[in-house]
């Protein structure tokens, strides 16, 4: 058994509205829950057993999302956290489903370009206590910070601090060993009243264990507002591999770059500049669409020009010029008079809206 913790707990206040009626690990990226991104990449690690830290309040949305993970060859167990203390607490909840096993934890709100599939097995095979991925970011402050030796192990972790140490960001990929429990056990509640894990690394370090860090060369995102939703629909969408659509789903349109278009859909008169990824059921018609744009399944665009933006399923948008946006399921928006105006909408689930 090869075991990871994927943590799907916490508010996700800074992604309101769509985190009243939903959690943030399951907002679509590139037209696929960013908690199944999170899977595959486990998958792909060679984790065949994943315990999935949830709420008490969004639980059922994350279960509802993953099932038991036989999609991906990856058991899932469930474990409650009762209440956001911290990602150090999410890991003593899942003790039991722990053991005494080595274990990847993974934020289940960060997606990275990372084949962790090495480093795994390098760090089952050595003696390190633990192992934590780090990115160069400009403004260190909203993260846990690392200091790096020349050996490649930590020297010094510091959670959100106001005067940083260095620019590498925890990114929320950490690889532990049991030696973590005890270092938890150590750790008294931070400032803000949550049992950091940072914390607990350090304790780690203080005590003599081992932890290397490992610096990213691709991308990361941790996608805790629309901005960085938007941001990782990006990246994703191209890195993502070119389909060309196939028979007469395109009449009197032009496709450029990559463009994914699902089944059963259909474009009209329009004009799709990729990166874009269109669902199933979708129909296109008088639109300039993209670049940057994901289309969730059975939406109709009518007569609309939209770029850099995420719809989810079941909208009906007619007549509007979006961009930057974020249009929750079902919504629809329908502009009366025709005119230039680009609007920037970040509209939850079954929002309607009509414009002059
Ligand atoms: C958490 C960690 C922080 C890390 C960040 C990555 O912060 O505490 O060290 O840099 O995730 O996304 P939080 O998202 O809980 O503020």
């Amino acid at each position: 058994m090869s075991k990871a913790l994927v943590l799907c707990g916490g508010a996700g206040t800074r992604l309101r509205p769509f985190t009243f009626a939903s959690a943030k690990q399951v907002l679509p990226v590139a037209n696929k829950p960013i908690v199944h991104h999170i899977m595959e990449k486990l998958a792909l690690a060679g984790i065949n057993d994943a315990g999935v830290i949830i709420s008490p309040e969004k639980g059922s949305i994350v279960k509802h999302c993953l099932g038991g993970g036989d999609r991906w060859g990856i058991s899932v167990t469930f474990i409650e956290q009762n209440r956001p203390a911290g990602l150090a607490h999410a890991v003593a909840a899942a003790r039991e489903f722990l053991g005494e096993c080595p274990f990847l934890m993974y934020l289940g709100d960060n997606l990275a370009e990372v084949n962790l599939r090495d480093y795994w097995q390098d760090f089952l095979c050595g003696s390190d206590d633990a192992a934590a991925f780090l990115k160069e970011v400009d403004d260190p402050r909203q993260f846990g910070v690392a200091v790096i030796a020349d050996s490649g192990r930590l020297i010094k972790v510091v959670e959100k601090p106001a005067a940083p140490p260095g620019n590498l960001a925890l990114t929320g990929i950490y690889f532990f060993r049991k030696t973590i429990h005890g270092a938890i056990s150590r750790t008294k509640p931070s400032q803000r009243g949550e049992l950091e894990i940072t914390d607990a690394i350090q304790s780690l370090i203080d005590t003599g264990g081992s932890v290397k860090g490992h610096v990213m060369g691709g991308w990361w995102h941790d996608t805790g507002s629309v901005e960085d939703i938007l941001q990782a629909n990006s990246v994703v969408l191209k890195s993502m591999e070119h389909r060309p659509p196939q028979g007469e789903a395109c009449p009197f349109s032009t496709l450029e770059g990559p463009v994914i278009i699902g089944e059963g859909s259909r474009v009209m008169q329009s004009l799709i500049k990729g990166p874009v990824i269109i669902g199933d059921r979708v129909t296109v018609k008088n639109s300039f669409i993209g670049p940057d744009v994901s289309v969730g399944d059975s939406c109709l665009l009518d007569g609309t020009k939209i770029e850099n933006t995420i719809i989810m399923h079941g909208c009906n948008l007619a007549g509007v010029t979006l961009k930057d946006s974020m249009i929750g399921s079902c919504c629809s928006t329908h502009k009366r008079n025709a005119g230039n105006g680009c609007h920037r909408l970040v509209l939850g689930d079954h929002s309607h809206i009509a414009m002059d």
